[in-house]
């Protein structure tokens, strides 16, 4: 799988932009604030409609513009072109000249996995940002997931509107139950079978790039214990009490475990580093083995902030993302970028909101020998 075309108008700093890309590896470099990271912003909004930096879209039309348009040309077992425009007066998304009616028809068409400096958050912050990386995971390979969550996030939305209620509707209450234990039974039990597929992926990705020994686990806490209905209406009264649906999916949580001691509690900053790069080399990793083909790596800034030992970790993955003709994009500036990685690459320059492909150096491999 591999994105041909990119093409953007007012988006970001980008005012005009048209890319021809080929399968394998690009390195975008640029002094800081050109724009290198808002053109994987850009590749990740077409694969998941969303900003990895987690911003609306609003913050990504560029100033003083109405909206911003993104589309590009996805070549994978058959070509596909996506167009995508958004301003606060109208959204437009198509594929193939078809305007798209269900996100879920379109989620499939570009599959990115994204490395940036962000991702530290997904250890040191909130049960959220864990949940939220694992159902993009499972959007990524069941196309019923987001439905399901949707349908879930709605119910528990409705069950907090009458829970707020001055007088409490019962039977509006109980019908929102049902939909809640229906449709969250449904999302524990697939988060409940990816974990443990994910775990010793994650382990064996951080074997390989930490220095370090420590045995690394992955653990599914769910909110609820054993049974979603009995947990529900006992949670009755704090419920009321706080007027909102304290028991379910909402509330899960993903505990990582460095030698069986949770990692945001006690491991080292390089140790957390670590394991989110490790976390997100499983989930391409994973997505290989489902799909058969690897999803497209985006990786922002991180490389630089790895050491050589770490970085030579990350290589196997790096070449079989090549050997799949599929595509990775990184960035770095003159000064961070790793010199030891080696291969074809195709290098790119980005000053002040455009992209220029740069010349081939030497032997057109990035390595310690050429400059
Ligand atoms: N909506 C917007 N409209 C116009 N310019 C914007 C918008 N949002 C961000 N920018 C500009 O984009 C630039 C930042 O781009 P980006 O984050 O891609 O930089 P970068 O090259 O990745 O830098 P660094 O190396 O520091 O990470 C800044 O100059 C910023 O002012
Ligand atoms: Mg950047």
């Amino acid at each position: 799988m591999h994105l041909s075309h990119l093409r953007l108008r007012d988006f970001r700093n980008y005012g005009r932009l048209d890319a021809d890309f080929t399968p394998g590896f690009h390195v975008l470099v640029g002094d800081n604030a050109q724009g290198k990271t808002n053109i994987l912003e850009a590749i990740y909004l077409l694969a998941t409609l969303r900003s990895f930096r987690g911003v609306g879209s609003a913050q990504m039309v560029r100033h003083g513009a109405k909206g911003y348009f993104a589309g590009g040309q996805v070549v994978a077992e058959s070509t596909s072109e996506v167009k995508m425009y958004w301003s606060p007066a109208e959204k437009k998304l198509s594929l193939n000249g078809e305007s798209v009616k269900r996100f879920t028809d379109y989620l499939g068409v570009l599959r990115v996995v994204v490395f940036c400096t962000e991702d530290l958050q997904l250890v040191k912050g909130t049960s959220r940002l864990r949940r939220r990386f694992i159902d993009l995971l499972l959007t990524q390979t069941h196309p019923f997931y987001l439905p399901l969550l949707q349908r879930y996030a709605r119910a528990v939305r409705s069950r907090n509107a009458v829970l707020k209620q001055r007088k409490l509707d019962e039977s509006l209450l109980e019908s929102f139950s049902r939909e809640l234990i229906q449709s969250g039974s449904r999302l524990m039990e697939l988060r409940a079978e990816l974990i443990p597929r994910l775990s010793p992926l994650t382990r064996l990705a951080y074997k390989k790039i930490s220095n370090d020994a420590e045995d690394l686990r992955i653990e599914y806490q769910p909110s609820v214990k054993q049974d979603f209905a009995v947990e529900l209406s006992k949670s009755r009264n704090r419920e009321l009490t706080f007027r909102s649906t304290l028991v379910g999916p909402h509330r899960d949580e993903i505990q990582f475990y460095l030698n069986d001691q949770p990692a945001s509690k006690f491991s080292s900053e390089g140790q957390k580093r670590s394991l989110v790069v490790a976390l997100k080399m499983a989930q391409a990793e994973y997505l290989t083995g489902i799909h058969g083909v690897p999803p497209i790596l985006l990786i922002d800034d991180v490389m630089g902030e790895l050491d050589a030992k770490r970085r030579s970790g990350f290589l196997p993955l790096l070449n079989r993302v090549q050997q799949g003709r599929s595509q990775v994009f990184m960035t770095c500036t003159e000064t961070n970028w790793p010199r030891e990685l080696s291969g074809h690459l195709r290098l790119w320059t980005v000053e002040r909101g455009a992209l220029k492909e740069a010349p081939k150096m030497g032997s057109g491999k990035l390595d310690g020998t050429s400059k």
